[in-house]
């Protein structure tokens, strides 16, 4: 590249989107892009002849060039220039052909509207495969030159790039899961939201039925069935797409609970399970993120219920503890998460169901453990409930007595202000 900033020849007749690649363009700081833009096929070619381009960004279908006619165009006239192409739908097909013919990746339009990093990103990974193709061609020169010196040496340069290839594919694919797991969690924050509204208004719904309009409450019971598999499904894909940004505030414990419980009063109401909870009103606030806490709690909460399907009951207890004796976590390792004298907040959900048999204690946090019947459980309850509260440094213990219940404890940090 002739100096930082990075020349990009944007072929697209379109006028909004054009705009779109732009914007999205001009958002970068590291490297900065500088655009220029053809509205037509053989516009971009004669920019191309005139040189200094460092990347191009093409529709396939122009006024004069349409599908992937459009990149053999382009391809016929330069080898060097790393191409990423956009098309206005998900198609998989075209987007393989396009790879395969010489594109270095490909982008659908109005991913980039709604998330422009995607095209940063995608720009990125493009000149830096091209990059890497180009030293592969080089490789393959010097193993050809080499071949004809010395043979043993040319077997070995071959398998070096053999290798290198190898790694290569790794790295692309792994590029590729980390956008896709972008784009993911950026759909399942969407959807999450419509989901809460239509579980919130079946809840509405159903008290209003008259006994005689069994049928009605059947359908809300199959809408209610198939929004809650939908959001296991948006919870799982957010958990582990990847983990949201932790945003620690300092917030009332109590608030966060109650709006937990809120959730699975049904369930409770349903199994006849008395909930008692204790948390002091006066309870001082705790560091912690209220999205990713209600999460934590509902997890408990789902497990705890599983766990009495006969009815029971249900604690949740909250205190200020002064960590006073070394622990679990707690201690002057490196890898304790307190220190003795620290005082956290001490959060209980007890149950009294069937408990956890000892021998299946420790496992009970490894991704995809799980005694329920295909359906019920996945098994990523308790394994995201670890990694959230990791997340907010904190801990998690549980204890189990097979036959009379199960008590999880939380040990979370009070928020500064609260004599830390
Ligand atoms: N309160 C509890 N009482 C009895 N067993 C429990 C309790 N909490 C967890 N377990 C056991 O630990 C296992 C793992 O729990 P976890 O929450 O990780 O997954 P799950 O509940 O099986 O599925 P998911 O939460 O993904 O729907 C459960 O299958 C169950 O055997
Ligand atoms: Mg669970």
């Amino acid at each position: 590249m002739t100096n930082d900033r990075v020349k990009v020849l944007l072929i697209e007749d379109s006028p909004e989107d054009a705009h779109v690649m732009q914007d999205a363009l001009a958002a970068a700081s590291e490297p900065q892009f500088e655009v220029t833009w053809a509205n037509r096929l053989s516009l971009g070619l004669e920019q191309l002849r005139g040189g200094g381009m460092d990347v191009i960004l093409t529709d396939l279908d122009l006024p004069d060039s349409r599908g992937l006619n459009t990149l053999a165009a382009i391809r016929a006239q330069t080898d060097r220039h790393p191409i990423v192409v956009l098309t206005s739908s998900d198609n998989d097909q075209l987007a393989i052909q396009a790879v395969q013919q010489g594109a270095q990746d490909y982008l659908v339009k109005g991913y980039v509207q709604v998330y422009p990093s995607l095209l940063l990103r995608a720009m990125g990974y493009a000149i830096e495969r091209n990059r890497m193709a180009q030293r592969e061609k080089e490789l393959t020169g010097a193993v050809a030159a080499a071949a004809l010196a010395e043979g043993q040496r040319a077997a070995e340069l071959d398998r070096a790039y053999q290798e290198l290839k190898q790694t290569q594919a790794l790295l692309v694919q792994a590029e590729k899961m980390a956008a896709v797991g972008q784009l993911a969690s950026g759909i399942a924050h969407e959807v999450k939201n419509p989901l809460n509204i239509i579980l919130q208004s079946i809840n509405y719904l159903e008290p209003e039925l008259k006994p005689e309009q069994a049928q009605q409450q059947e359908i809300l019971n199959v809408m209610r069935e198939a929004v809650t598999a939908a959001n296991t499904i948006i919870r799982g894909l957010l958990d582990f797409s990847k983990p949201t940004p932790l945003e620690l505030k300092p917030a009332p414990l109590r608030g966060v609970i109650e709006a937990s419980l809120v959730l699975v009063r049904k369930e409770l109401d349903a199994r006849g399970i008395r909930l008692a909870h204790e948390i002091p009103a006066d309870l001082p606030p705790v560091l912690l993120d209220e999205n990713q806490m209600k999460q934590v709690f509902l997890n408990l909460f789902l497990n705890a219920i599983h766990a009495m399907p006969q009815g029971g009951q249900l604690t949740v207890r909250a205190a200020v503890q002064d960590l006073a004796k070394p622990g679990d976590g707690v201690g002057k390792r490196a890898s304790d998460v307190f220190r003795i004298g620290d005082r956290a907040v001490a959060c209980e959900v007890a149950d009294t169901g069937t408990g956890i048999p000892k021998e299946l204690l420790p496992k009970v946090f490894t991704p995809f453990f799980t005694t329920k019947a295909p359906g019920e459980g996945v098994g990523l309850g308790l394994s995201i409930t670890k990694t959230l509260i990791d997340g907010h440094r904190g801990l998690i213990q549980i204890a189990s007595e097979e036959g009379r219940g199960t008590t999880v404890t939380l040990l979370l940090r009070l928020a500064p202000a609260g004599g830390r």
